[in-house]
């Protein structure tokens, strides 16, 4: 059996993988620089910009090297969606990115295990917004699909962000989430989920 992008399916099982923490400030110029080539070459098909790197500065990196050479990058940085009328600390994931010849040997799931630990501890619930092959891996993880309507506060107001429907995926923590009713997230440049 083959993903969407061709990558066989795992036979052997997989050796544990050891994935680095950071923060922005502590991974440095030479190392954000590698997460973000990383980032251009794995989303190959899709649009990866400066600005979607942008969005995975300033929280935590989850990190995976092989021979010294960065293979796996995921991060987490701080949002404030408004849920069920209260505000949500959330862990928003960004920049999932696996070299595309090391995929389903469980480098994905190693950095996200890593991240998800950080959305416990650290904030009320995850988020992200999910490619097609992103949207498998965090099903198999137990992430939820939002269900309910996506919207998002602008300078202008709260909008409806329709087109982001169906894409996002929610870990919830100690908070309870309806995933059928309205989610919104805070503003920011380019893409908002
Ligand atoms: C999505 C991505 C990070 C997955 O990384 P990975 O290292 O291959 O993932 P894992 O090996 O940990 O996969 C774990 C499980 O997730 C699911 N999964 C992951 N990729 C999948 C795919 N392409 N198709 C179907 N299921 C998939 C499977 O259940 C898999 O378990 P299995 O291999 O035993 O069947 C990788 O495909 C990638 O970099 N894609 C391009 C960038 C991208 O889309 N990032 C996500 C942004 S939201």
């Amino acid at each position: 059996m083959s993903g969407p992008a061709g990558t066989p399916r795992r036979t052997e099982p997989v050796p544990p993988v050891a994935v680095t923490l950071g923060t922005t400030e502590q991974l440095g110029p030479a190392q954000l620089a590698a997460g973000c080539r990383l980032c251009e070459v794995a989303f190959a098909g899709e649009c990866f910009g400066d600005e979607d790197w942008r969005h995975a500065l300033g929280g935590v990196h989850a990190l995976v090297h092989d021979d010294g050479r960065l293979v796996a990058h995921g991060a987490l940085v701080p949002r404030r969606f408004l849920h069920g009328g209260r505000v949500l600390r959330v862990g928003y994931v960004e920049a999932v990115a696996v070299d595309p010849g090391l995929r389903r040997r469980g480098l994905g799931s190693a950095v996200m295990a890593a991240l998800e630990e950080s959305v416990r501890r650290d904030h009320d619930a995850g988020a992200l917004s999910a490619t097609d092959d992103g949207a498998a891996l965090y099903a198999a993880r137990g992430w939820l699909r939002w269900s309910g309507t996506t919207w998002a506060l602008t300078p202008s107001g709260r909008v409806r962000t329709e087109d982001d429907d169906g894409s996002v995926f929610v870990l919830p923590g100690d908070v309870g989430l309806d995933v059928a009713a309205e989610l919104t997230c805070d503003w920011r440049e380019g893409d908002l989920w």
